[in-house]
């Protein structure tokens, strides 16, 4: 079978080389994301492999003409792609499930960061400001921790944090015995009212988005820290920036941020971003801001080609 790969980075061609040997598959590479002028790309393929690009109705239809018969995207989160226009004309979409230790790992990290005020030491440090004023960190084993979402990575974030001696409260619509083992489950209400750090690892459906708003926040601890490594829509990014100037929050850890896709993995180096809120967060002292990377290992970048490739053929052949 023949995979048109999409968004190919150089560190993942040798990923695909190796699992498309692997899977019999023959793979169309390109560095090119999907578009109407890359399409053609796919013809004489039976599936595409993709990754954050979004993917709408136009783009299927070309796809569908060429008798594509799967799209898979090499990521957790799937809602880049119209998968119920996609399932009308036939065609599966799948996403990949990837090592969670990668983004539960990095949670815990920003976690630490940001109860330690690292990004003030750090900046301070370059300027040679050796001074401790306004650096005093708090410890982790004294907090409450909220965890939102106890799906494959909120669960290996509380297992991660369960080291640490700190009282965790979960919420989720599905509740599980492993977490309970480690984690209270309790009300979002109460989550909210009873964290100092709430962490986000919930996806985004149309019931989550902007569940961080003026009215949520106003309901949690003053001085509450927010670790956001899911999705930027779950966080109504003018609320934050509001409650971060009144210091309702005290500091927030982003890897992820509303309109991102426009800017994340691109180098602005010699150019302006134009993303007006990311520029007021990241100024922010108690702000920690990262392009999207919470994902990104070897291991899970392994897991991502492999399952990506081995979805393709399964579902196009
Ligand atoms: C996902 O896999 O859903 C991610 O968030 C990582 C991806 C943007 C590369």
């Amino acid at each position: 079978m023949k995979i048109a790969v999409y968004s190919c980075r150089e560190d993942e061609i040798h990923l695909f080389e190796k699992y498309g040997k692997e899977y019999g598959a023959e793979l169309v590479i390109s560095a090119l994301p999907p578009t109407k002028e890359t399409a053609h790309l796919a013809e004489g393929c039976q599936a595409v492999d993709i990754i954050t690009t979004p993917v709408g109705r136009d783009l299927i239809d070309i796809w569908n003409g060429y008798g594509i018969k799967a799209i898979s995207t090499r990521t957790v989160g799937y809602e880049h792609v119209d998968h119920e226009y996609a399932a009308s004309l036939g065609i599966s979409v799948s996403n990949v499930s990837y090592t969670p230790h990668t983004v539960a790992e990095y949670t815990v990290m920003a976690m630490l960061m940001s109860i330690r005020k690292m990004k003030a030491i750090l900046t301070r440090f370059i300027g040679q400001d050796f001074s401790l004023k306004d650096i005093r960190g708090k410890e982790l084993c004294n907090m409450t921790v909220g965890v939102i979402g106890t799906g494959k990575i909120g669960e290996t974030v509380i297992k991660n944090l369960s080291g640490f001696g700190c009282r965790i409260l979960a919420y989720d619509v599905y509740q599980k015995d492993s977490v309970r083992e480690y984690a209270e489950y309790c009300s979002l209400d109460t989550l909210y009212q009873e964290s100092d750090l709430i962490t986000l690892h919930t996806p985004a459906l149309p019931e989550t988005c902007g569940m961080i708003n003026k009215n949520t926040i106003s309901s949690m601890k003053d001085g509450v820290i927010l670790i956001n490594m899911a999705r930027g829509v779950l966080v109504n990014t003018a609320d934050l920036i509001e409650a971060l100037e009144k210091g309702k929050v005290a500091a927030a850890a982003l890897d992820v941020v509303e309109g991102e896709s426009a800017i994340y993995y691109k180098d602005f180096k010699y150019r302006p971003v134009g993303h007006h809120q990311m520029a007021i967060l990241q100024a922010m002292p108690n702000v920690i801001m990262t392009p999207h990377t919470a994902f990104f290992t070897d291991e899970a970048v392994g897991d991502m080609v492999r399952y990506s490739i081995e979805h393709c053929v399964k579902n196009a052949t």
